[in-house]
């Protein structure tokens, strides 16, 4: 450990001497700075530009982005008195809702549509909440709906404006777990700058790379390459509670569409088994068996039933007595009706024994 700091010295010392210090990375601010890459941090670009972002980090003592890492990803981590910490849900990981991979092509084209096609072409889970990729670039989060539908629990107006309270009422609400501390939150937010949008991620014309280089490396008009790179990425993510749909039976010609059928097998492999399959996240299970195919195409045809994916998908499921465990509703922006359609489709299609691979 101690070595590595006296080399590190050492080539810092060198890199300065020579010259290299003008190519390090963070920014010195000087006019020799490099123009940003494919794979340069777009906070990092905004800042230079000017623009300051309000989840910046704070110094808080015990926290990293490895706790923050394995507090998504299994639920708990090592606190700063050397202990494990509780599980942070009974009943979830953050990955059980959320991605930490991209999750569109072009991250300014966010639509219900653009979102199964490429978790599609990716094998990306297809699920209820909005992603971490990019979070930290985001200036509003449980916006529109959920801001209703939450309405009166403690948490949800700070929520919206600030990605750390975002965070905490996450935790406690939407996955039904415990009140996360101060390093916890700190640590979670770490995890995260890692995982912000990179230029090599926003779909900019040559004369608007010029134009952000410019401003970079000479400071030309910083106010106006910031913007461009703004309009670059969805700065929220639009969150439409639906109602509950009409059964509508398919017209038979509707079955040989392989489009739609596909569709259809993504939103039912990559979003419904991701925690149905063997009760991955919950204690009902779903596979690809005739008689599951059967049961839920049944249940569909029912008007307002619980069990109707209809139903499921825009209302979700309520926890029920003794049992905290609920399903998210898919709001519009995470399946469109034509979507919802798609997925009745296909399991009515296994049901009906119409669907070939
Ligand atoms: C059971 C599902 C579920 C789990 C588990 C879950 N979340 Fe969420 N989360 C949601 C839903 C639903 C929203 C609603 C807003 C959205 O994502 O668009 C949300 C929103 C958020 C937001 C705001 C996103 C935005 O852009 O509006 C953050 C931040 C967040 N969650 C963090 C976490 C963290 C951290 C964990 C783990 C400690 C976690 N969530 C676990 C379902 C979940
Ligand atoms: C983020 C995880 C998640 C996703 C994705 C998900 N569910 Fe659920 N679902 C749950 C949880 C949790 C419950 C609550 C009851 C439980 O724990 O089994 C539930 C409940 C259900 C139930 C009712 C079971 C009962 O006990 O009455 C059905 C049916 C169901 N989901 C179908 C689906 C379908 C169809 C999809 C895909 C469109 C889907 N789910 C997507 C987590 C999920």
């Amino acid at each position: 450990m101690h070595n590595h700091k006296i080399l590190y010295l050492v080539l810092v010392g060198i890199a300065l001497i020579t010259g290299f210090g003008a190519m390090t990375y963070p920014f010195t601010g000087s006019k020799t700075d490099l123009a940003p890459d494919e794979n340069t941090p777009i906070g990092d670009v905004l800042k230079k530009l000017g623009k300051s972002n309000a989840s910046e980090l704070k110094t808080i003592e015990g926290a990293s982005v490895e706790k923050g890492r394995d507090l998504v990803h299994k639920g708990y981590a090592i606190g700063p008195d050397g202990k494990r910490t509780k599980q942070q849900s009974k009943f979830y990981v953050c990955t059980t809702c959320h991605n930490v991979v991209k999750e569109f092509e072009d991250p300014s084209l966010i639509s219900a549509e653009m979102r199964l096609d490429y978790a599609m072409k990716n094998k990306v889970p297809f699920l209820q909440a909005s992603g971490f990729y990019g979070i930290v670039n985001r200036t509003s989060f449980y916006n529109d709906d959920y801001q209703v539908k939450y309405e009166g629990i403690d948490g949800i107006e700070a929520a919206n404006k600030d990605l750390r309270a975002a965070i905490q009422f996450c935790s406690k609400t939407c996955s039904q777990g415990r009140e996360l501390a101060d390093w916890e939150i700190e640590s979670i937010l770490a995890y995260f700058w890692t995982l912000q949008f990179k230029m090599g991620d926003l779909k900019l014309n040559e004369a608007q790379k010029k134009q952000i280089d410019l401003a970079f490396s000479d400071g030309k008009d910083k106010e106006s390459a910031a913007k461009i790179l703004e309009t670059k990425y969805a700065a929220a993510m639009p969150a439409h509670i639906l109602k509950i749909p009409k059964f509508v039976a398919p017209d038979e010609s509707e079955y040989k569409n392989t489009q739609k059928l596909k569709e259809g097998k993504a939103i039912y492999d990559q979003g419904c088994l991701h925690c149905h399959l063997n009760k991955k996240y919950s204690f009902f299970g779903l596979d690809n068996e005739y008689l599951t195919f059967k049961a839920m195409e049944k249940a569909t045809r029912k008007e307002n039933y619980i069990l109707s994916m209809n139903f499921l998908v825009r209302e979700g499921l309520p926890p029920r007595m003794g049992n905290h465990s609920y399903m998210p509703e898919f709001t519009a922006e995470k399946m469109s009706p034509e979507q919802l359609k798609n997925l009745y489709l296909y399991v009515s299609a296994q049901a009906k024994g119409k669907y070939k691979e």
